[in-house]
């Protein structure tokens, strides 16, 4: 089976992609390569020793894309191709919502055309803002977005919801991430670094690394436990894996239209100072930090219920957070070590 990765070459496409190529499928990866790098090619070719083919396109050309489609035999596809930044996304909503948006549609077009129908949406928790009550089900209100960037998965959604409402030939799965984190265990591909991470593990693993001189903790009056917010941090592989079972199911469905979403969580949530705690731990590195004033946007506390996807995918996440910040930790360590020999 030929599954479609847009966005292939990202932090989670590149790691759905090797969870696919575990799982017995063949990966085509699509990708601009806007937020991410070739040398992620090589990560995955060695991982998964298969010749991956993959093609530098964005997905807002309707031909190209079919063309891609048809010539590969594509049977599904999986969506990551979207920018994430959610501060660039207030400065540059028009680039947000023709990319995010338009490509989803455009790719939605090229699939209605090569009559391909199964695809999974890569969406955000980010979506529930800061939900009335937790743990967040997939049933808790979608609140106003926080940002343009949130509006984008939103709309995505939304997009998807209606064409099944439209009973079009589509069978499309939503998947809403909490906070993916970390990198596969050999550290050959991971979260690359272009540019000063938005993000709370790569900036540590960067201050860790001597690469910044001190993380900025976002706020410590919150109302949690340690005054820190609260958040969700799941293993990266642990929803690369669910994106295979989940296109799994898309591709054993009879019915012809199908439309779902489910939260992709570890169920558990940890304050920023837990997770640097951890961090510590796991690296035996001493992290710099001091406290700042509040990030606009934060919400306090966020976390999954994850029940949904294991009654209904039989999905649940099997890394926990000590996992996931070692293996991102060692995955900067890997960085590090190239730099020194391209240097040396
Ligand atoms: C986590 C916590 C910060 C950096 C965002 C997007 C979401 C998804 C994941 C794309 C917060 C604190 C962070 C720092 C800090 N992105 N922090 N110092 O904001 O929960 O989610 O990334 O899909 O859509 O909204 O993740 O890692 O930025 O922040 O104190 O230097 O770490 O305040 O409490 P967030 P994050």
């Amino acid at each position: 089976m030929n599954i479609l990765v847009t966005g292939g070459a990202g932090f989670i496409g590149s790691h759905t992609v090797v969870a696919l190529a575990e799982a017995g499928f063949n990966p085509v990866i699509i990708d601009d390569f806007s937020n991410s790098q070739s040398r992620a090619l090589d990560g995955l070719k060695t991982i998964t020793k298969k010749n991956l083919h993959c093609y530098r396109h964005d997905c807002m050309d309707v031909a190209k894309v079919k063309n891609i489609i048809e010539r590969e035999q594509i049977t599904g596809v999986i969506h990551f191709a979207a920018y994430k930044a959610v501060g660039e996304s207030m400065v540059e909503p028009l680039k947000y919502y023709n990319n995010n948006v338009g490509s989803l549609v455009n790719l939605l077009k090229a699939m209605q055309i090569t009559n391909v129908q199964n695809i999974i949406f890569s969406s955000s928790a980010t979506i529930y803002g800061q939900p009335d009550e937790l743990p967040v089900h997939e049933t808790s209100p979608v609140k106003p977005a926080m940002s343009v960037y949130g509006n984008t998965k939103q709309i995505g959604e939304e997009i998807l919801n209606d064409i099944y409402n439209a009973k079009k030939p589509f069978r499309s799965i939503a998947l809403r991430y909490f906070n993916p984190i970390g990198a596969h265990p050999t550290a050959l591909i991971g979260e690359l670094p272009l540019g000063t991470p938005n993000n709370l593990v790569p900036f540590i693993t960067q201050t860790a690394a001597g690469l910044r001189e001190s993380l900025t903790v976002f706020g410590n009056d919150y109302p949690t436990s340690d005054g820190t917010c609260i958040r969700d941090y799941i293993h990266v592989m642990d929803v690369a894996e669910a994106h295979v079972i989940a296109m799994q199911r898309l591709l054993s469905m009879e019915e012809p239209t199908f439309y779902d979403v489910f939260n992709l969580g570890t169920g558990k949530g940890n304050t920023v100072l837990e997770v640097i705690q951890t961090f510590e731990e796991v690296s035996g590195k001493k992290l710099n930090y001091q406290f700042g004033p509040r990030r606009a946007g934060d919400v306090t506390s966020v976390y999954a219920e994850p029940k949904k996807a294991l009654e209904v995918l039989g999905w649940a996440t099997k890394r926990d957070l000590r996992q996931s910040l070692e293996d991102a930790w060692r995955w900067q360590e890997s960085l590090a070590a190239e730099v020194v020999e391209k240097e040396g």
